[in-house]
């Protein structure tokens, strides 16, 4: 079978796209999405990296361009202004050319402000963007309405076909990545080779990824978010938990994987991990709340520290005690698409209504119901963090806690093993897994 493409299902998106912006608009009502404005360091005239307003790269695979707009109105073709500015300091947007371009008109603007005399009448204009005080300086009065976002943010959570392709070839590209990152793990490369190795193989700049990357080797791999690269090797790799992504027409992936070099006991928890993970996803169904899921791993973790000897307590202790969280400190995953965290993950309806993460886990950033089409991480890590075990230590379960055990295994610093889910006809479908089966057949 010919893989799918994403302009296959492009059409059918942007009518996606046009039914859901329409649904939360009133009678009327238009509605300008601005894909925003570099922003300039203090005192500087150099610019952060850009990052678009996830709206506007919704309805098409624009995510380089700041200063343009997208102008929706209800039963239209959709216009974008293409900001293409007097510059011969930088390189100008050419017109654009691809799948998406006959479903849109296009009309070419000399700056941002240049949108202005585009937009027609600002009283049925919405404004969806950072820029609300230039969209106010136009008289448009709507800016940024709540309900129209709550609306379109819960609706993000189910992915079109489009966006699932886009998805899948994220992890295509993000997992040659990864493969690439453990050949140069396992040959000794340091943290930032690793890194650069990684980027090397996607394709994508730094800031281009949907997210900076962990590249961790030992210890470090305890740090959650662990944001340096060594430029030095240690003297040994004993262990890797690299965190790298990537983008592809503004959906990402989002994948970890765990490493090591030698056989022994951490090469037998990464196995077993792995095994848990693959189990809790194998038994998602639509209708399951992810609390559920979290909570089915914290037992899985306990199942974990006991058959390796690690803490001599029954799981069911262990879980009430809340002593799991010791070793798995954040969430089992979120929703993911435009952005890494994507939005709207704690909402319960499109009215915006919210569930706040249970108390014992405040780091839990998705409380939704699983519905198909829904994509989102499953994250699980079993860490050996000195922090957190130090307050172990000190706590009534301590002498239950095989010390020798966790000082061996603290140089590994722990894992996360991280897969990105769909669930498609009322199954999982792992869009990470069948990204390494297809690269490594
Ligand atoms: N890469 C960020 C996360 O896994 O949530
Ligand atoms: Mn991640
Ligand atoms: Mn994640």
């Amino acid at each position: 079978m010919n893989k799918e493409t994403p302009d296959q299902h492009y059409p059918a998106h942007l009518a996606e796209q046009q039914r859901r912006y329409a649904s939360a608009l009133a009678d009327g009502q238009r509605l300008l999405i601005a894909s925003g404005a570099l922003k300039y360091a203090f005192l500087d005239d150099h610019s952060y990296p850009f990052k678009v307003n996830p709206h506007f790269k919704s309805w098409l695979p624009l995510t380089d361009n700041p200063d343009c707009f997208v102008l929706i109105t209800p039963g239209e073709k959709p216009l974008l202004l293409l900001n293409q500015p007097e510059d011969y300091w930088h390189m100008v947007s050419p017109d654009p050319d691809g799948y998406w371009v006959p479903h849109w008109e296009i009309q070419s603007i000399k700056s941002f402000r240049d949108a202005g005399n585009r937009i027609g009448d600002p009283d049925s204009l919405v404004f969806i963007g950072e820029e609300e005080e230039m969209a106010r300086s136009w008289g448009i009065t709507e800016i940024n309405p709540r309900g129209l976002l709550a609306s379109v943010h819960f609706d993000r959570a189910y992915k079109t076909d489009y966006e699932l392709v886009c998805m899948q070839e994220a992890n295509d590209r993000a997992v040659a990545g990864h493969l690439a990152a453990e050949r140069a793990f396992l040959s000794g490369s340091s943290e930032f080779e690793i890194q650069q190795e990684y980027l090397s193989v996607t394709s994508e700049r730094e800031k281009d990824a949907p997210y900076s990357a962990i590249v961790a080797l030992n210890e470090h791999c305890a740090v959650l978010h662990y944001q340096h690269y060594d430029r030095h090797a240690p003297a040994q790799s004993l262990s890797m938990l690299i965190d790298a992504g990537a983008n592809m027409n503004g959906y990402a992936a989002d994948i970890t994987r765990t490493y090591t070099a030698h056989a022994g006991i951490f090469a037998d928890l990464i196995e077993a991990m792995d095994k848990q993970q693959q189990a809790v996803i194998q038994d998602i169904r639509p209708g399951m709340n992810y609390i559920e899921l979290h909570e089915n791993m914290h037992r899985r973790i306990a199942g974990l520290l006991k058959s390796f000897d690690l803490v001599r307590m029954s799981e069911d202790e262990m879980v009430d005690s809340n002593l799991t969280f010791t070793f798995l400190p954040h969430g089992l995953g979120h929703l993911l698409g435009l952005q890494t965290h994507d939005v709207a993950g704690f909402q319960q309806s499109r009215d915006g209504d919210e569930r706040a993460a249970p108390t014992n886990y405040p780091a839990l950033r998705l409380t939704r119901t699983i519905e198909n089409r829904h994509v989102f991480t499953i994250e699980p890590g079993l860490y050996f963090i000195p922090m957190l075990l130090e307050k172990l230590s000190q706590s009534p379960g301590a002498s239950k806690v095989n010390w020798a055990l966790i000082e061996e295994l603290k140089p590994y610093g722990g894992i996360r093993i991280e897969d990105n889910v769909a669930l498609i006809s009322d199954r999982p479908f792992n869009l990470t897994r069948q990204s390494f089966a297809v690269e490594s057949a």
